[in-house]
Parts: structure tokens; C-alpha cells; sequence
């Protein structure tokens, strides 16, 4: 069959990497892909906004499947474009990518049906989420109900901060529309895992789990990024715990979104936090997660293109999901000056030495062709180096040894991922 991707970072390289070695690919496009993709697909210029345009290349290459993977075309319905041509396609309708793209949705949702996760109140006015600061203590937490990068989330010490946080959210917008309602939520403590599941909207088979490190800097210092690094699994998402979310988050959460009429099938991102009172949801997101599947992914026994097909036709009761018995570190090589300003366009070195090289894996996330052919840098996180081991502290040690064999000006990167591990 005819295969395309939509989007172009890590994680759709690593959704890459698995859907062009199932049996059932014939032929793999990507819609814009990267450098790295190109090696596995036939990249097409074509936005990942851009609905009409896939929508016209997908029908005029008879293509037999979509695989939409970023979150913006989801929230924006460009997995409905393609299924209302008929075309079948992974990934949930704008009605149900909801649960990712409005807080304020997630939150009552989960009010409504009792899934576990911190107290809230949303505001749409200013001056009563002032207000309502007032009455609370700290630490506060702020979140944009909106999609904003991941940026959206502000945790503030202080009373005076939180209030500039507000004006910073509400009133400068400096994440735009997201930001016309605010959520302001109980501050939770303990250890963060993320679970991502299948749901094909009936059944939900959760994967095995992971752990991103979110900060820019060692010791989770600096910035809020995209993502500096991922390991799975976490060894504090123990089966007790698997066992309470299974029963009280996944399937409940699905059926949720089955009665309110927004069908969920695609990827559930469990964002969870391991408190003292038991697991409380963070967010949902409805996709794979970046660099979660760079991690998530290399993992899987199961052809990734079926299990998305019985997501799509809803037979995901048939699917007998399984992960090897390993752990896996993915390590961000970014530029210098991520998040918040960089150079771009340095061309990376050693590229060859990952050519068959077992376990180890590279997932360009900015990357591109330069007129001279060579694979340049062309983002803040450009490349992620995963690596595989018996367990999490060899497959840690690995993956460090392996950002040695790349090159590029300006790298930088945490050295720190998957360290709390060590701990155990
Ligand atoms: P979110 O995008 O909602 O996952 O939030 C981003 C990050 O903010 C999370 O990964 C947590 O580290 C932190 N965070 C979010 N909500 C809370 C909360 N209620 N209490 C403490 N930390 C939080
Ligand atoms: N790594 C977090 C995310 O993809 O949202």
C-alpha cells in the first residue's frame, strides 16, 4: 500500500523508520519530511497545514493511508479533510483532537468523569483570574488553554509573578488565541512519566512507558524546549501504578470522549504526575509525543503500520500489543542558544557512522538538504540520537557514546537525560 506522513520532525522520522520496514509499504511519502525522512521516503514541499494541498496530492498519488502526526493539523482538522474524502487516515478528528488543543476541555472533561488530576478553575477575564490569585497559595500554576508550543505552562513562586504571568497570557498575548482563556491549577508534586496509548475509540492498549526532560539546561535548569531528551521505560511507573491508570485514566478517558460524541482513534498521550496521593493527569495530547517516540517506537515488537490501520478500522481488540524487554535513551543534539535564538544551516558530520550500526538510531528533527547536497542543520532541535540496551543505565551509556560519532557547529546538549535513573 501507499503510505504518507505528515509532518517533518523526530518523531515523524521515527513513525518513518518503522512504517518503511512493514511488509505491507510499498511506497512511503512524507509531507514536508526532512533530510533524515528522505533517506526512507519521497519528501513532497507541502505544509502540514496546508489540508487542501495534501488532500489533492494524496488522491492524485492514490494514496491507501495518512498518518497525521503533528498537533496543530490535528486541532486544525486535517485528519478530517483526508476521512472526508474517504481516504483512511491515523490520527483523531479536530472534535476529539480537542483534548489536546483546549486545557480548559481537558480539565472539565476529566472533572466530568472523575479522572483523576489537579483542582482548576479556568477564567476567560483577567481581572477575575487576578482576583481568584488572590484567594490562592502558592506555587501557582498557570496554563494557556490553548496549543503554544508547549510553552503554554507557567509555574510561579510568587503571588507577583503569577499576576505578570497573567498579563504576559491574557492581556500582551504572547501565545495569542490560546491564550483567551487561562486555567489556573493546584500545584502537584512528585515524579512525571508519559504513556502513550492506541485507541481506536472503542479499545485503548497503552504502550510501554517514557520520560522526557522538558528544560533547556542540565539539572533541569533554563527554558522550557520542545524536548532535550527521552527514556523509556520508567522504572517508577511501576505495574501497581500501570494497574490504577489502566482502570481509572486510559479506558475511562476514551469512553469519555465516546460519550460526548468525539470518537477518539489515533495516539492518547498520557501526561501523568506520580504524587504521594496516587497518579493525577497532567495533559492529554493527541499524538505520539517528540522525542516520546523516539524512544517509544525503536521498542516495538508489532508492525507499527498494522497497529495504526486497526486503529483506523477499529479492530484494535486483535492486536496483541508488545514491547522488547529493553529500555532505549534518546539525547537531542541541539543548536546553541535553543529555545530562544540559534544559527542554522552548519553541516553535520558523521552521519555515515550510524549506517547499520545495531541499536542505535539517528531522528533528525531540523535538518535539510543544502544546494551542495549535504545535510545541514535547519532547526533549535535538529537531531536525536537514540540508542538501545539491556537496560536503562547501558542503554544511557550508549546513547552519550554515540552523540560523540556526530558533528556539527554550535552543538549542544544535556548530559544529564535519563540520570534519575541512576538513582535507582
Ligand atoms: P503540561 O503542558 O500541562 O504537561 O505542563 C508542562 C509541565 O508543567 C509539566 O510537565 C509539569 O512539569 C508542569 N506542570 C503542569 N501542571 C502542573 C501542576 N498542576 N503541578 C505541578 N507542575 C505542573
Ligand atoms: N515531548 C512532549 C510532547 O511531545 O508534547
Amino acid at each position: 500500500m501507499k503510505v504518507m506522513i505528515v509532518g517533518g520532525g523526530g518523531r515523524e522520522h521515527a513513525i518513518a523508520w518503522a512504517v518503511a520496514k512493514s511488509p505491507k509499504c510499498d511506497k512511503l511519502y512524507a509531507a514536508p519530511g526532512n533530510a533524515g525522512i528522505a533517506e526512507l521516503a519521497e519528501c513532497v514541499n507541502i505544509s502540514v497545514m496546508d489540508a487542501d494541498s495534501l488532500v489533492a496530492f494524496a488522491k492524485e498519488k492514490e494514496i491507501d493511508f495518512v498518518i497525521v502526526a503533528p498537533d496543530d493539523p490535528l486541532a486544525a482538522g486535517v485528519a478530517d479533510a483526508f476521512l472526508d474524502e474517504g481516504i483512511k487516515t491515523f490520527g483523531p478528528r479536530k472534535n476529539a483532537a480537542i483534548i489536546e488543543a483546549s486545557k480548559a476541555f481537558s480539565k472539565d472533561l476529566m472533572k466530568k468523569y472523575n479522572i483523576p488530576s489537579a483542582a482548576y478553575e479556568t477564567f476567560e477575564s483577567a481581572d477575575e483570574a487576578l482576583a481568584y490569585l488572590e484567594t490562592q497559595e502558592a506555587p501557582y500554576v498557570l496554563k494557556a488553554d490553548g496549543l503554544a508550543l508547549g510553552k503554554g505552562v507557567l509555574i510561579c513562586n510568587t503571588l507577583e509573578e503569577a499576576k505578570a504571568g497573567i498579563q504576559e497570557i491574557m492581556v500582551d498575548k504572547k501565545f495569542g488565541e490560546a491564550g483567551n482563556k487561562v486555567v489556573i491549577e493546584e500545584f502537584m508534586t512528585g515524579r512525571e512519566v508519559s504513556v502513550l496509548c492506541f485507541s481506536d475509540g472503542k479499545t485503548i492498549l497503552p504502550m510501554t512507558s517514557a520520560q522526557d526532560h522538558k528544560r533547556a539546561g542540565d539539572g533541569d535548569t533554563g527554558l522550557n524546549t520542545g524536548g532535550m531528551g527521552t527514556f523509556s521505560p520508567s522504572p517508577f511507573y511501576t505495574d501497581e501504578i500501570a494497574k490504577f491508570c489502566e482502570e481509572n485514566v486510559y479506558q475511562r478517558t476514551i469512553d469519555a470522549m465516546a460519550a460526548e460524541g468525539r470518537e477518539f482513534k489515533g495516539v492518547l498521550f498520557c501526561g501523568l504526575m506520580l504524587t504521594e496521593k496516587g497518579p493525577r493527569v497532567l495533559e492529554f495530547n493527541a499524538r505520539f509525543g517528540d522525542p516520546e517516540a523516539q524512544v517509544v517506537i525503536p521498542r516495538l515488537k508489532n508492525d507499527l503500520l498494522d497497529v495504526m490501520i486497526a486503529c483506523a478500522d477499529g479492530t484494535l481488540d486483535q492486536v496483541d500489543l508488545q514491547f522488547e524487554d529493553n529500555a532505549a535513551v534518546c539525547v537531542m543534539l541541539a543548536s546553541d542558544g535553543y529555545p530562544v535564538s540559534y544559527e542554522k544551516g552548519y553541516e553535520i558530520r558523521g552521519l555515515e557512522n550510524f549506517k547499520d550500526k545495531d541499536g542505535y538510531y539517528v531522528f533528525h528533527s531540523g535538518t535539510k538538504f543544502d544546494d551542495a547536497g549535504k545535510v545541514v542543520t535547519n532547526g533549535g532541535r535538529v537531531i536525536g540520537v537514540t540508542a538501545l540496551g539491556e537496560n536503562l543505565v547501558q542503554a544511557r551509556a550508549n546513547a552519550y557514546k554515540a552523540t560523540e560519532l556526530l558533528d556539527f557547529d554550535n552543538k549542544y546538549m544535556r548530559h544529564d537525560i535519563g540520570k534519575a535513573i541512576d538513582e535507582q
